[in-house]
């Protein structure tokens, strides 16, 4: 029997499933933006409650013209690698600039943030051992995945679990890899206590801050900030294309560590560099993110409205205590029918599931580009929906979760 190669499960199963129910999902193009904060997608005008520009700044005029800026400047393109031609002293600035703000060493750019976990792989040699969190981003575990050192999953979380790991495991060199806020659920990874154990095990720790750069802290550097861990970082990566506004990755660090995979990552050394525009319109976001700290806290006002909205009607948003706002369901026909009433209604979020997620969901997120209507819009049309469906809810208003 000859199999068609490209004939692989994925997104593309889930897409199909979701159709036979006439749920419409995927790649679905927004058309454009309003002035107050609503996005236009089919030809309508709907609240756009899927985004990770969490502080608002991918449309903010001044991060569009320093993009715009750079642009005339450098060019569309660096055409070519960082270590040959590929190089500008945007990104170099860059660098030093998101280096000092995460507290590190040193820092290197990278074209994304999938690439910048990719280049985990150069850590992973013959004989090194990957202590990974189940539920890990899929840019870590194919990064993982590159190098030529064994993984070992750990349970979600789960200290107790990785001890015991870190205690069987025959091991070279150590890495312990987790994202630091989860990418779907929105709970935030237990950072004093991976820290210790990769102290005790004489293992590094590499943190994914894609969700809680610009987030966290009250500086918004993140977890390691939030939980005063800043000086002993071994490899922070993250990305540019969610608080940031723009696109692009970075690893920071220990300047020996950093320097490192800047030389023998893959990823960041056979791969054009970061395009000029996206360097500038980070390097502006970063200065707008430090300068405004309303943003971050209207992102928090935010997430708390959401997360108390729709726990008095009795959705359960655990385990997130974040501006990811996970509201989970039986399965995906059930979480699609939800999507596809909600969109009716005007409010548009993130369907998700199985192997993305461990649970059908749906992935809610408001940004500091949205207020306290555009809130009550989304609960009003979660209430709604939920009652039209008959979705079971807990019988209780759930209490208040704390905000991280
Ligand atoms: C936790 C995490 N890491 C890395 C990435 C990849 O970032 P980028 O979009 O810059 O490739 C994402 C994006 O979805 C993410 O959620």
């Amino acid at each position: 029997m000859v199999v068609d190669p490209f004939a692989k499960g994925g997104l593309q199963d889930a897409e199909a499933v979701l159709r036979a129910h006439g749920v419409d999902a995927y790649f679905r193009a927004v058309e454009g933006w309003t002035d107050d904060g609503f996005a236009v997608l089919g030809g309508r005008t709907v609240v756009m409650a899927g985004s990770n520009d969490y502080l608002g700044l991918s449309r903010d005029p001044r991060v569009i013209a320093a993009a715009v800026e750079a642009l005339g400047r450098y060019g569309a393109s660096v055409s070519g690698s960082r270590p040959l031609n590929g190089t500008v002293d945007l990104h170099e600035r860059l660098e030093a600039r998101i280096a000092g703000f995460l507290g590190q060493e040193a820092a290197a750019v990278a074209t994304t943030g999938f690439q910048a976990n990719l280049a985990l792989a150069a850590a992973l040699g013959p004989g090194d051992v990957a202590f990974s969190d189940a539920r890990n981003h899929a840019s870590l575990i194919d990064g993982l995945r590159l190098g030529t050192g064994k993984i070992l999953t750990y349970r979600h979380g789960d200290l107790d679990h990785l001890r015991r790991r870190l205690t069987t495991a025959p091991a070279e060199g150590r890495l312990i890899v987790t994202d630091g806020v989860f990418s779907m659920e929105g709970d935030v990874a237990p950072l004093r206590g991976l820290r210790d154990l990769a102290d005790e095990f004489d293992a590094k720790l590499i943190v994914d801050s894609a969700h809680d750069l610009g987030v966290l802290g009250t500086r918004g550097a993140g977890l390691h900030e939030a939980a005063g861990l800043e000086d002993r970082a071994d490899l922070i990566t993250a990305t540019f294309s969610k608080a940031l506004g723009s696109t692009g990755g970075v690893i920071a660090g220990p300047a020996a560590n950093v320097t490192r995979l800047r030389y023998n990552a893959r990823s960041l050394v056979f791969s054009a560099g970061l395009p000029p525009a996206s360097a500038a319109a980070a390097l502006q976001a970063l200065d707008i993110l430090e300068a405004e700290p309303q943003r971050r806290e209207r992102l928090r006002r935010l997430a708390r409205l959401l997360h108390d909205g729709l726990r008095a009607i009795g959705l359960d948003t655990r385990p997130s205590t974040t501006p990811i706002v996970p509201v989970a369901f039986p399965d995906m026909a059930q979480a699609g029918a939800f999507w596809a009433g909600l969109t009716e209604a005007g409010v548009v979020v993130n369907l998700v599931g199985p192997p993305a997620t461990s649970r059908a969901m749906l992935r809610v997120t408001l940004t500091a580009a949205h207020d306290e209507g555009h809130a009550e819009r989304v609960i009003q049309a979660f209430t709604r929906v939920a009652d039209r469906l008959r979705t079971p809810r807990a019988a209780q208003p759930l209490p208040p979760v704390e905000i991280s």
